[in-house]
């Protein structure tokens, strides 16, 4: 049995004081934005309650969908780090980029570079797609989060990432891995309104019917969702997830949540369970909140 916890959209709180140079652009918007109502709906007493539980049910991997700051200051990318580290380090971890990691073009050194050990293949291989594998669970994370102009948050998947991620996903199939597909934005056209979603959903939707894959799990809406996508090998379970800080109680798809993948191998066929856990209500305790098996 093999346990991959998926948690997302952290927008870890409190965001580091700007200075003024560093909000004349996208980033004044946006902060300001973030003022007036990000900030109350993103709690870090609610993400570390997440984040003990998770750590409580000892999985055997972490997905961190992206998302895990906001403006993309200097400060956010170092306190990401940190929180990453307390995570469990970057064996235990994988990161995917979000649009608020890419909020606007920062140096990758002082940027997004700072957690390239946790979105690095363990194989000979530089760059997205990664892949990371467990025996024969592989976990393959795509980077969609890309510099945007003001109230847009649409992803990008360049033609490299598509053609790798279908050359990954034929390869790993014919030797019967169970293959998760990891990435920020929804990979599915309609998940999202045009003015934030994947800019090449179509293309990814088709390469996922037509490579396969086990699973396929997704942030930035959000909003708790299943939905499943008919490919040649089989139905294809898409999960995306709330924000894992998320102190918005008004739905249930937006409370904050994480979700644990129990996947097993029985005789020919993999069995894959998804137990959510999460919060009901403001100050509640973590709890299960849904448990359904999604194959075998
Ligand atoms: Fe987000």
């Amino acid at each position: 049995m093999f346990t991959l916890a998926h948690l997302s959209d952290p927008h870890l709180a409190p965001l580091p004081q700007p200075a003024l140079h560093e909000l004349a652009n996208k980033r004044l918007l946006g902060y300001l934005n973030w003022l007036r109502s990000r900030k109350a709906i993103h709690a870090r007493p609610v993400l570390d309650d997440i984040v003990k539980d998770m750590l409580e049910q000892s999985p055997d991997h972490i997905a961190v969908g992206g998302d895990l700051i906001n403006l993309a200051l200097g400060q956010e990318f170092t306190n990401a780090l940190a929180w990453l580290d307390s995570l469990g380090g970057p064996e235990r971890v994988s990161v995917v980029p979000g649009n608020h990691d890419a909020y606007v073009p920062v140096e990758r050194d002082t940027g997004l570079g700072l957690w390239d050990a946790y979105m690095r293949s363990q194989v000979e291989r530089d760059g997205f797609p990664y892949l990371r594998r467990f025996g024969k669970v592989a976990l393959i994370g795509l980077n969609t989060g890309v510099p945007t102009p003001p109230f847009f948050s649409s992803g990008r998947l360049d033609h490299d990432q598509l053609s790798a991620l279908e050359k990954l996903l034929a390869e790993l199939g014919a030797n019967e891995n169970f293959r998760i597909v990891l990435l920020h934005h929804p990979p599915l056209p309609g998940l999202a309104r045009w003015r934030h979603a994947l800019r090449e959903a179509d293309a990814l939707r088709d390469v996922l019917a037509r490579a396969g894959a086990e699973l396929v799990l997704y942030g930035h809406t959000h909003i708790q969702a299943i939905t499943l996508l008919p490919a040649r090998t089989g139905d294809i379970p898409v999960i995306g997830a709330p924000s894992a800080s998320s102190a918005s109680f008004a739905l249930d798809t937006r409370s904050a949540r994480y979700n644990l993948f129990r996947i097993q191998r029985n005789g020919d066929r993999w069995h894959c369970e998804m137990t959510g856990r999460g919060l009901r209500a403001r100050g509640g305790a973590v709890t299960e909140l849904e448990r359904l098996v999604l194959s075998g």
